[in-house]
């Protein structure tokens, strides 16, 4: 079995975090047993780019304990935990190819290694398979049935290539279902991006000016939690509906120019490059500290900052410290990598526990469905994404009520008025 991890002597670690994070992924624990039983990918070969942590490892038994062939690689270069990545193949035997901090070359190696399993079915955050693939990988092609997208930039890519008719395999949007973007893009992006800036910095966020850009999914999240910790929240918007809500949620809305003067915290969330530029850093206050809780390190203009230092320093783990000619300090946090994986551990199992039944079931859909399907980005089908809510209500004890036959009658028809 192929590998490449940092150490196996943490695998131990590694499967007591993995255990831990089961306790809170009772959905997913339901498909394990299952997966067990009834064998659903027997034989199907899966490669998957995932941010590889306790709760993706969860994910990976239960798609070798239904029968799959794996290869997992990270996607990303900061988001590994090493000790998951030694238990997987140690304990497991999944071949993963993944180290904390690798650099841009191995990453793109450790693809390429995962890509040598000759999946049938890709499994990708971030469409980082799909794209090497469709460049670099096409004798893959062939044998690929489809693939699955965990996140809203992923998500964005490969429509784009089904409009640009250059997408050669049907994906299954993951994000896109309700059950994963109404809860791990809110609550989990929200509670995960706090933790990540509270533990590189200590910081006290009450009575902090917290600046946050983007109000998406993610960046709805981010603002109630920061709120919620006791800071001013501000919001910069470009969509003037997004802008609308957020101004009616309660938040202050005004252009990122005029925020960053104000600005203790930044925080980018927007799926777009060069969010935080000069003109922003030229306007910052001394010791104003910027993350980025977005896919990929575009969000803020490094390269652009680098250009502006006079020096530079890690202060403390993930922050680096840059002076500026008039001696004022800027603190980037995690190289501008999303804070949350990088400096913490990502969102917590129980909402990953939703986001992961999904790509379960989806890959299972797709060994049975993809031949049928065509080069397009499809919907998780509604059946599966409400029976994951009704199944996770239930493993919350929480029972709800449903219509009678004269309330279902009276919703689809249109006679009844006063
Ligand atoms: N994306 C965000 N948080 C995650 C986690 N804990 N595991 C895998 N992918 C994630």
């Amino acid at each position: 079995m192929q590998y490449d991890v940092k150490d196996l002597k943490l695998a131990e670690k590694g499967q007591l975090r993995m255990e831990w994070a089961s306790r809170f992924m009772p959905v997913l624990a339901d498909i394990k047993e299952k997966f067990k039983k009834d064998k659903p990918l027997q034989g199907v070969r899966i490669s998957a780019c995932l941010h590889v942590t306790s709760e993706t490892a969860n994910l990976m038994e239960a798609l070798k304990l239904g029968g799959a062939q794996v290869a997992l690689t990270a996607s990303n270069p900061l988001s590994t935990q090493d000790d998951i990545a030694a238990a997987l193949v140690k304990m497991y035997e999944i071949s993963v190819f993944s180290i904390k901090g690798e650099d841009n070359q191995t990453y793109y190696d450790h693809i390429n290694k995962a890509l040598d399993n000759k999946p049938e079915i890709t499994m990708d955050d971030g469409a980082d398979l799909v794209s090497t693939i469709h460049s670099k990988r096409k004798e893959l092609m062939d044998d690929i049935i489809g693939g699955t997208e965990e996140t809203t930039t992923g998500v964005i890519r490969l429509k784009s290539m089904a409009e640009q008719n250059v997408l050669n395999y049907p994906i299954i949007a993951v994000n896109d279902a309700k059950t994963k973007h109404f809860f791990d893009n809110r609550y989990g992006t929200g509670q995960s991006t706090i933790d990540g800036i509270l533990r590189c910095t200590n910081l006290l966020l009450a009575g902090s000016d917290f600046v946050v850009c983007g109000y998406g999914w993610c960046g709805r999240g981010v603002a109630i939690r920061a709120r919620g910790a006791g800071a001013r929240v501000v919001i910069c918007e470009v969509d003037p509906l997004k802008a609308l809500e957020a101004v009616m949620d309660g938040f202050q809305v005004m252009p990122l120019e005029q925020a960053a003067e104000k600005g203790d915290v930044f925080v980018t969330v927007t799926g777009d490059k060069n969010v935080l530029s000069v003109q922003h850093f030229e306007r910052m206050k001394d010791g104003a500290i910027i993350a980025n809780a977005g896919h990929f390190n575009v969000e803020i203009d490094i390269p652009a900052l680098n250009e502006m230092a006079v020096q530079k320093r890690e202060i403390r783990k993930f922050v680096e410290e840059f002076t500026l000619e008039n001696g004022r300090k800027i603190f980037l946090l995690a190289d501008g990598r999303l804070i949350n994986l990088s400096a913490a551990e990502g969102h917590p199992a129980s909402v990953m526990d939703m986001s992961f039944a999904n790509q379960a079931l989806s890959a299972v859909y797709l060994h049975q469905q993809g031949p049928e399907l065509q080069k397009k980005v499809y919907a998780v089908p509604k059946e599966i994404d409400e029976d994951i809510a009704l199944r996770k209500l239930k493993t919350m004890n929480i029972k709800i009520d449903s219509l009678t036959e004269e309330q279902k009658k009276y919703l689809t028809g249109w006679e009844e008025g006063t």
